[in-house]
Parts: structure tokens; sequence; C-alpha cells
């Protein structure tokens, strides 16, 4: 029976019946011995019989006993006394009492923030079972493997302990200058090395961005319809999200004009997400006039301008601007891998030191030996040698979808080919619930996404489709099954 509260309790039958079985048997000691403790069942001061005893209790062995113990212990549940044995803590009165939450799985669990709703949208898809159509996924079996391999491995024998450090981590100046030679004569961007700042992912620098600009509450302009992803995290910085139209070429700067007051506006000018369209040079300059009559920053999203398919691609807003106030964001997820998790702002001055310090507050920082590795395959010419040797590719099944749509969809229905990046918009008519097609497809085994998703307001309906991950000769199949549903839909 129990003892006294100071008194041995060599027999804790109550407290292991029934005996701990099966699998995980030192965890399940350790469980109800917490459990006991946090609910006062196991007063403080109560001594617990010595390991060796209440092993032959329960069948098991001595050190399974003295494991359990040992991370009771570690964790301040119970004592080691000298010569005493082992007796349970007097735990604050805060700690006691609450069911423990290990054994208590009835109780609710307790609702998440208000500010967590902000990330309602399915993850991206694309995992290597979706073959078509997943929008922004590249291309993943024909990942430089070997270059990327041998670049990750001569950096890795290469660490240095300075290399392991806490130090340089928004971004390794190797990696900061090799960007900057790699996007001054690509993307026009003019910046000097400490205005780039290395992240893990666009998210993370749309986050630190909105974070860097706004106070929360603030108006964060956002093109509609645009990346629902960025919207998430724009929002949940505390951004009062506006939607802006969207029109042939580019955002509506006169819409953006109206809003009163806006500190940050979000855009992708080399391809509009989703759209495709490019944001034109007139647009371009007279957003740039805008921003600066406002004080606002401009957030430019360029994550997918390497690949263009017939022109050479226009220059990035942050050249044109000189880098005073736009806030330039490109990734590697889509001209490498998503799974590389590198990605990079382009500060301008005023706020490379603040964007810096808040990523690395985050903890939004990306391995060391990754940055060098990346820095290498840049300088090394692989990346660009990938990006040229995809966009032959990503032509070529741009074209076999747009083939394969335009044999197959009857003639209501326009199908334009995109002048870049990894997806197509097929446009339908506002009669038709593009989400239930997508749901459809889905049923079918097709992955695509529906326009009336990615919008704030009611902008048209359609579906995007990402063609880039998809191998060449399953896309006329699937974009044939796609038209049957798509018409079934249409006539329906
Ligand atoms: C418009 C847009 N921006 C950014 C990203 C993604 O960037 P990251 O994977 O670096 O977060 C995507 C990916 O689909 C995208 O479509």
């Amino acid at each position: 029976m129990r003892s006294a509260v100071t008194g041995r309790n060599d027999d804790l039958a109550w407290l292991f019946d029934p005996p701990p079985a099966g699998g995980g048997l030192e965890r399940q000691i350790y469980r109800r011995i917490r459990s006991a403790v946090l609910e006062r069942r196991l007063r403080p001061g109560t001594r617990l019989p010595a390991s060796r005893r209440l092993a032959v209790d329960l069948g098991v062995s001595r050190g399974t006993v003295v494991a359990a113990y040992d991370q009771l212990i570690a964790e301040g549940y119970l004592e080691a006394c000298t010569g005493r044995g082992t007796a349970v803590t007097a735990l604050p009165d805060a700690m006691l009492g609450a069911p423990d939450a290990a054994t208590a799985e009835s109780t609710t669990a307790p609702a998440s923030s208000t500010r967590a709703a902000s990330f309602r949208m399915p993850a991206i898809g694309g995992g290597l079972d979706a073959s078509c159509f997943p929008p922004g996924v590249p291309s993943l079996d024909t990942f430089p493997k070997r270059e990327w391999s041998r670049c990750l491995a001569a950096r890795a024998r290469r660490l240095r302990a300075a290399d392991m450090t806490y130090d340089n981590a928004a971004g390794l100046p190797i990696l900061r200058e090799t960007l900057i030679g790699h996007l001054n004569p690509a993307r026009g961007v003019v910046a000097e090395p400490d205005q780039v700042i290395i992240v893990p992912s666009a998210q993370a620098a749309f986050d630190a961005a909105a974070i860097c600009t706004t106070e929360p509450g603030d108006l964060i302009a956002v093109e509609d319809p645009g990346y629902p992803h960025a919207r998430e995290v724009l929002a949940a910085a505390g951004g009062v999200l506006a939607p802006v139209p969207v029109d042939a070429d580019g955002i509506e700067v006169a819409a953006l004009t109206r809003l009163k007051r806006f500190r940050l506006v979000a855009v992708t000018p080399s391809h509009q997400y989703p759209t495709g369209v490019t944001m034109s040079l007139e647009r371009r300059l007279r957003l740039l006039d805008l921003a600066r009559e406002r004080g606002a920053f401009i957030l430019e999203d360029d994550y997918d301008s390497e690949f263009r398919y017939a022109e050479r691609p226009i220059a990035s807003l942050q050249g044109i601007d000189g880098g005073r106030t736009v806030i330039y964001v490109g990734t590697f997820s889509k001209s490498l891998a998503p799974g590389i998790r590198v990605a990079y702002l382009i500060a301008p001055p005023s706020l490379a030191t603040t964007l810096a310090r808040i990523v690395v507050g985050k903890g939004q920082v990306v391995a060391g030996v990754v940055q060098a590795a990346l820095a290498d395959f840049i300088a090394e010419g692989y990346l660009a040698a990938h990006i040229g040797r995809m966009r032959a590719i990503y032509a070529a099944k741009r074209d076999a979808l747009v083939e394969a749509l335009r044999a197959n969809l009857p003639s209501e229905i326009r199908v334009e080919p995109p002048r870049g990046g990894l997806q197509l918009l097929l446009r339908l008519p506002d009669r038709t619930d593009d989400k239930a097609i997508v749901h459809e497809l889905a049923a079918a085994g097709i992955e695509a996404r529906a326009l009336s998703r990615q919008s704030l307001r009611a902008t048209g309906r359609g579906l995007l489709l990402g063609y880039a991950i998809a191998p060449l000769d399953a896309i006329a199949p699937a974009a044939k099954q796609l038209a049957a549903i798509v018409s079934r839909h249409l006539d329906g």
C-alpha cells in the first residue's frame, strides 16, 4: 500500500496496473511516474522503490527502470538522495494538478491562433508521384546531380571550424558576390554584396520584407489574381492585403493610385503569377514613380524569370530603379529545385542591415556549406548550362501541351502559349466552376490549380497547368483526358 509522505513506497502496484507491456517499456514507466507526480498521486518526498526491486516487480530489466528514473531525475520530477534512493521532487504549484498532456487524451487541445488561419492554402503539390500538371514545380529528373554533388562534396571536405560558427548567417560573402556577378548581366540587378541576403525560400524573403517595411495593419498591395502563398505570409506578418487588378501590361497602376496609403506593393513583373503577362516598361516606370511618390517599397518577386522562350527577359525593376525602392527576391526553387532551399533578397541599401537582422533573428538562414557549394556551382558555369538546357526542354513540353489542348478542346477555348515560365493558364468561360474541374481532375490523377483560388476578388475562371515536371510523353495523353473533363463541364 501507499506509504506515508516521506516513506519508501515499495508497492507501486496501483501505478503499474495494468503492467507495462510491449515495446517502449522505459517510456511507459517514465510516463506513468511523471503523470502520477504531476497529478499529485505521488506526493513530494515520496521515495520510490529501488530500481532493482521495481524491475523484479515489473518483470523488466533493471537497466530499463534505471533509464526511466534517470530521465525523470534529469527533467526534475525525481531527485536522487544520497543513501536514501530516489524521491519525488517538490514541484511548483503551477506545474501540478493539470492533467499530463501525454495521458489526457480526452482533453481538447487549445485552438490555434487567428493569424494561423492565414495559412489555409494546400501546400504546393508536385511530389514525385505527380506527373501532370502541378504548377510551379521544375523538372527534377534532369537535376544536375553529378555537378551539384561534386560542388557539395568539395566544400564539405574543405569545411573549417570558421565555417561552422554563427558568422555570416545572412549570407556567405562568396555567394553574395557570385550572385551579383550572375544577376547583373542576367537581370540587370545593380547591388553591392552587402545588399544580398540569403534565405531558404522566397516565402522567407516575403516575410522579412513585410516585417521590415510595414507596421501591423498597414496596407500591402498585391496583384489579383496573384500568388496565394505570398499573400499568406504577408497577411501573417500583419499586413492588410489590398487586391489590385492585373491587365495585359501587369498590375494596374491606375487602380493602385486610388489606394490612399500603402507601404508595400508585391509584384511579379517578369512573369505575372498566374496570368503569365510581362509588365511593360511603361508600367514599370509608372509603378516606380508611384512608389517613390508615396514613400512605399516594391517587392519584386522574380521567381522564374530565367525561363523565357522567345525574346530576352526584360531587366528587373530593381535594375531600372537603381535599387532604392525595390526589394528584389529570387529563388533557386525553379531554376534548380525546391529542395535546394536557397533564395535571396537584394535589399535597398537603406534596408540591408535591418533585413539581414530580421532573417537571422527569425532563424531563416541557409547552411554555409550549401551556400559555398552553390557559389561554386554558379561560378563554374553549371547553373547557366542547366538553365540553357532546361529552357529547351521546357519549351518542348510547353509546345506539346499547347498542341494537345488545341487539338482536344472546343474552339471556344483559346489556348495561349506562355512566353516564359513553367506553367500555362488555360482561361475558361465565367460560367464554368474551375474548382469543381480541379476536383474531378484530381480524381483522374491530374493536378491543376483553379484560377479562382488564386484570386481575392472574382477575376475569371481557368486552370493553371504546370508542364515542367511532366514527362514529355505523358503530356499529350493527360491533356487529352483533361480536355474531355473540361468539355463535359462546358456542356453541362
Ligand atoms: C510566384 C511565386 N513566387 C515564389 C515561389 C516560390 O519560391 P520558394 O520556393 O523559394 O518559396 C513560387 C513557387 O511556386 C511562385 O509561384
